[in-house]
């Protein structure tokens, strides 16, 4: 989810502002528009920062914030990349078995946006209240048997701070595997190195999470050949929710989606006409992802998102809350956080004033059109790998649709995917209850979750509790088990 904080400089820029819970920046009107001027500088502001401690961490330890479960350990701080690049996290120990438990990274979008959207609207220890005056002990927390690790990334993002040097995913995955070497080389947080390492992410995440896992096992490879230096990653699992991954399959999604699911159609048929005839039109959106993915410049790649997010994304979405389609824009669901974090900002030893989205980040991305570029290569060397996977989507969300992700997934080519399209989706039930829609292949397992949005653990279905269908398929999966109906 994507939507800068305002500003006065955008006001002006922004005809209509969409989305209140966004992560995708809206800029000049274009929800994942590309902006004809530089941006302005604007670096989040500094409380107050300690010394650095580069190559290592500063940690606050039990800070009680959040996690108010007895006996639960936890810690947040930064990890030091350089002196002037500080990666903040926050961990918390599993209320089960911390020891020999997981250890799960979570990542939010954007690009830009912080990974506290995850923690506190979604499946933390704690969630914001729908008047977002404080929080409440989540149930349903992904800590019930995973130690949880929420990591802001890149550097400018969420609670980190410093230089801007990251403008790719391939360039955030080796500023991450930097920080986990740092995090492993810490005495309180070795013990976890050899247990099962797992990465979930959604949204921009769909780029993330690929490009980082496969990162990892290149890494790992190089450290076994003694080619680098460094600790062995031990990742086994990787969860991708609602995520950008394979541009060219996913964006006729939009078209579709846009006409019909499971809510409202979101415009005129008119309007989807145009739509479809920007994609198909010579010089349009498809053959500028195409020339995008066979070589092309940055410039080639970063006017294709221009192109497609002008005449696709956005005219598409109509009125409606491009995150939860059953909702006129803007949904005020998932609440704020801002308040909060700026009212326990200084209790867990963050330096800086969070930002949902970095807009300078974002437009470090969006220049080098990294947006466009195509993930699903990385995804396949991970499956093929042996890294559990699962591709999740909650089906009333607009700007990552199923039609969109369930298409890149079809298009796999791995060791599973002749199995994959010979099975017919099974209904997935969660204490007795329909919550979603799954195929199992192998290693590899993909689900449609129902009445839920981007954010697919902040929703509820039927009688089921808020969170309860995503965390019955975080706990299976993690538990190297394929999904089952309950
Ligand atoms: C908060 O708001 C959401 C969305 O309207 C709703 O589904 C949920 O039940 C509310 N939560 C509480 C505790 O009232
Ligand atoms: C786009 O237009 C073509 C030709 O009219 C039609 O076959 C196709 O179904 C349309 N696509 C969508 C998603 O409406
Ligand atoms: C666009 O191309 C698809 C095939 O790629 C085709 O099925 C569809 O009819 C085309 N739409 C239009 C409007 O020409
Ligand atoms: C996929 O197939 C390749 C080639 O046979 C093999 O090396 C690899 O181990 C397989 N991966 C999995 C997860 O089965």
């Amino acid at each position: 989810m994507l939507l800068p904080r305002l500003r006065s400089s955008l006001i002006v820029a922004l005809p209509v502002l969409r989305a209140l819970a966004g992560q995708i920046p809206v800029v000049d009107g274009v929800i994942g528009g590309v902006s004809q001027s530089p941006n302005p500088a604007e670096q989040p502001k500094l409380l107050s920062v300690a010394a650095t401690t580069p190559g290592k961490l500063r940690v606050v330890e039990n800070s009680g914030v959040c996690e108010t479960t007895p006996g639960v350990y936890q810690a947040s701080g930064y990890g030091d990349l350089t002196a002037t690049e500080s990666i903040w996290f926050w961990f918390f120990a599993s209320r089960k078995n911390p020891d020999t438990a997981p250890l799960a990274l979570w990542f939010n979008g954007g690009p830009g946006s912080s990974s506290m959207i995850g923690l506190v609207q979604e499946h933390g220890p704690c969630r914001i209240t729908n008047d977002s005056s404080g929080v409440t002990l989540n149930p349903y927390s992904w800590n019930n048997e995973v130690n949880m690790l929420y990591i802001d990334q890149p550097v400018g993002v969420g609670f980190s701070h410093g230089d801007l040097n990251v403008g790719t995913s391939q360039q955030a995955a080796a500023d991450v595997w930097k920080f986990m070497q740092i995090f492993f080389s810490d005495s309180r947080f070795a013990k976890y190195q050899k247990n099962k390492l797992a990465i979930w992410t959604e949204s921009y995440g769909g780029h993330y999470g690929p490009t980082f896992a496969a990162y990892f096992l290149a890494q790992n490879a190089a450290i076994a050949a003694g080619t680098v230096q460094g600790l062995n990653l031990n990742l086994q699992v990787l969860g991708v929710g609602d995520g950008l991954t394979d541009p060219l399959a996913q964006y006729p999604g939009y078209i579709i989606y846009a006409g019909s699911n499971p809510y409202h159609p979101l415009v005129s048929s008119s309007v989807i006409s145009r739509a479809n005839s920007s994609w198909n039109a010579s010089g349009g959106c498809k053959a500028q992802i195409t020339a995008c993915y066979d070589g092309g410049s940055n410039s080639v790649c970063s006017s294709a998102q221009s192109y497609c997010n002008n005449n696709i994304l956005s005219p598409l979405a109509g009125n409606w809350d491009v995150y939860y389609v059953p909702t006129a824009n803007p949904d005020p669901y998932p609440p704020d956080i801002s308040n909060y974090l700026a009212s326990v900002a200084s209790t867990i030893g963050a330096e800086s004033t969070w930002q949902m989205t970095n807009n300078n980040v974002y437009s470090n991305f969006a220049a080098t059109g990294d947006w466009m570029r195509n993930s699903r290569p990385d995804l396949e060397t991970v499956i093929n790998a042996g890294v559990r996977t699962i591709v999740f989507d909650g089906d009333a969300d607009y700007i990552l649709n199923f039609n969109g992700v369930e298409a890149m997934v079809d298009q796999l080519n791995t060791n599973f995917s002749s199995l994959y399209k010979q099975q017919q989706f099974a209904t997935y039930n969660v204490a007795g209850q329909r919550a979603g829609q799954y195929k199992n292949a192998g290693t590899f397992s993909y689900i449609r979750i129902y009445g839920a949005g981007h954010e697919v653990p902040a929703y509820k279905f039927g009688t089921l509790a808020t969170g309860q269908a995503a965390a019955q398929m975080f706990t299976q999966i993690m538990a190297d088990q394929p999904l089952s109906s309950t």
